[in-house]
């Protein structure tokens, strides 16, 4: 059975998509088989994802229904799917919550960032509650500028909503140079050296890493959820 990995938020612009990309074209650069299901109609991801990899062909998904009848049969066929989400809390938002196992909450340093992924993490509370557990939510701080006072923040936010934060990107050129040049940061370069690093650290660590910082005991299991994505 796949593994179900999905980027959702209430707010646009917060990274879904570039998190999305570059999580399905890692995987896939590890051997593993992976399917990009874009949820957004705007389908920035799937355009994206044909750039950097023409073989790789992405499923696009974009209605409630769809998730709910496709996702399964794509358990069975991949080890990993991974969902770009749409921005808002729409119906599309809450079926990937309805079928994944881990939901990945990127969110910006803005204080509207901020109240968005505030009203996400209580969407992700009414599907694990329906679901009696399921999904994992992990928040990603993005575009993150060292000694910006929102930055800290935002680390202190996902404290307080009671979610493990991952360790985040920081705010560099080379993330929106690589949507524009339909390519993922580890191959861009030289130039894209820090964000490739920062990249594949972030990645890991969604994946294998235990040291997500977890806030509440019962919110334990998540962890272990976590910790063992790549390990089936
Ligand atoms: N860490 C970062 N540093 C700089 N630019 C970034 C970073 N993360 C994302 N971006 C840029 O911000 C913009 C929005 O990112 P992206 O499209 O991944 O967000 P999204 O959540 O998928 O947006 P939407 O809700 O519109 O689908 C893009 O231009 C992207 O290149
Ligand atoms: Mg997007």
């Amino acid at each position: 059975m796949g593994k179900v990995l999905a980027f959702t938020n209430s707010k646009g612009g917060v990274g879904k998509s570039t998190l999305s990309v570059h999580m399905a074209v890692y995987l896939r650069e590890q051997g593993r088989s992976v399917a990009l299901v874009d949820a957004d109609v705007q389908a920035s991801s799937s355009k994206w994802l044909r750039e950097v990899s023409p073989e790789f062909e992405p499923f696009r998904l974009q209605t409630p229904d769809d998730l709910l009848e496709q996702i399964p049969a794509l358990r069975d066929q991949f080890e990993f799917i991974v969902i770009d989400g749409p921005a808002g809390l729409s119906e599309v938002t809450r079926a990937a919550l309805f079928v994944s196992d881990v939901t990945f909450l990127p969110c910006g340093p803005s204080a509207l960032d901020l109240w968005a992924a505030g009203e996400a993490v209580r969407v992700v509370r009414q599907a694990q509650a329906i679901r009696k557990g399921p999904p994992v939510a992990v928040l990603i701080p993005n575009k993150l500028q060292v000694r910006h006072r929102l930055s800290r923040e935002l680390v202190q936010t996902g404290r307080s909503l009671g979610i493990p934060v991952a360790s985040g990107l920081r705010l560099l050129q080379a993330y929106a140079d690589a949507a524009g040049q339909g390519q993922v940061v580890w191959r861009m370069g030289a130039e894209a050296s820090k964000a490739a690093q920062e990249m594949r650290v972030l990645l890991e660590e969604l994946l294998h890493d235990e040291s997500a910082e977890i806030i509440e005991p019962g919110v334990t299991d998540s962890r272990l959820a976590v910790g063992s994505l790549g390990r089936h």
